[in-house]
């Protein structure tokens, strides 16, 4: 059975860090469209020309950049996924609606992992990810056994341009004007479960768990 969720958050909720967590074990393929991003301004695509200067000042990449790195990754025989940093406004949301319903299939659950704002700052500003393999870290919440070195393959740890606190500022302002709003969205189509982020990270992972769980049910 092929399974589709959203999770959704304001910068530094946990998103990545929840479903870096719990995509393998729920047989879920994880797709962020900020790492798809990321990847594109790697790759110096056209993609990712247009998107570079939009993410370093921390506003929304124009949706149809968007649309194009994410539905193309969708083509590649994506069928389970948990989606993250996706839809980011209701434009994105109704294009997700109209491409699902047009292939006869639906959203499952949006999981929102909530955290109070003045957290949100600290924590992506200590927050440290891996060169190689992309785990998160935090200088303190989550910090790595040996300093600048990942836990999980030793890869270098680096912190994001848009990172800074400046960037941060803008990003948090961005979300509660566009995104937020799809938290109404998906609620008043049943889909919204509400996760408590501002806890120890395993509380909160089985959290996100029970809400995939019962949606969908677990596993493969
Ligand atoms: P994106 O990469 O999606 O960034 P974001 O939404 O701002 O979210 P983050 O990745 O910053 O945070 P997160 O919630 O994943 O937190 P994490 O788990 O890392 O987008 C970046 C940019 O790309 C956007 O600004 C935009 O320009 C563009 N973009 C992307 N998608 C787009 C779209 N759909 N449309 C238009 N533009 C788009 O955790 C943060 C830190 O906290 C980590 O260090 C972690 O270790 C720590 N931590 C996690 N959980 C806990 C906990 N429970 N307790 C303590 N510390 C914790």
């Amino acid at each position: 059975m092929n399974r589709r969720a959203v999770i959704l958050g304001a910068p530094g909720a946990g998103k990545g860090t929840q479903a870096q967590r719990v995509c393998a074990d729920q047989g879920l393929v994880h797709l962020s469209t900020g790492d798809l991003l990321r990847g594109a301004v790697k790759a110096g695509s056209p993609a990712g020309l247009a998107a570079k200067e939009h993410m370093d000042a921390g506003r929304l990449v124009p949706d149809d950049v968007v649309f194009g790195v994410l539905f193309e990754r969708l083509a590649e025989g994506v069928s389970s996924y948990l989606l993250d940093g996706f839809p980011r406004n209701r434009a994105q949301a109704e294009e997700l609606d109209r491409r699902l319903e047009a292939a006869g299939e639906s959203l499952d659950v949006v999981v929102e992992v909530a955290v109070p704002d003045e957290r949100l700052v600290a924590r992506i500003t200590g927050r440290r990810i891996c060169k190689a393999c992309g785990r998160n870290h935090h200088v303190e919440f989550m910090p790595p056994k040996v300093e600048g070195v990942c836990d999980a393959c030793g890869g270098e740890l680096y912190r994001r341009d848009d990172d800074t606190e400046e960037v941060v500022a803008e990003r948090l302002k961005i979300y509660h004007e566009q995104t937020a709003p799809l938290i109404a969205y998906y609620t008043e189509r049943g889909l919204l479960v509400q996760v408590d982020g501002d806890r120890p990270v395993d509380e909160v992972t089985d959290g996100v768990v029970a809400a995939l769980t019962a949606a969908v049910g677990g596993g493969t």
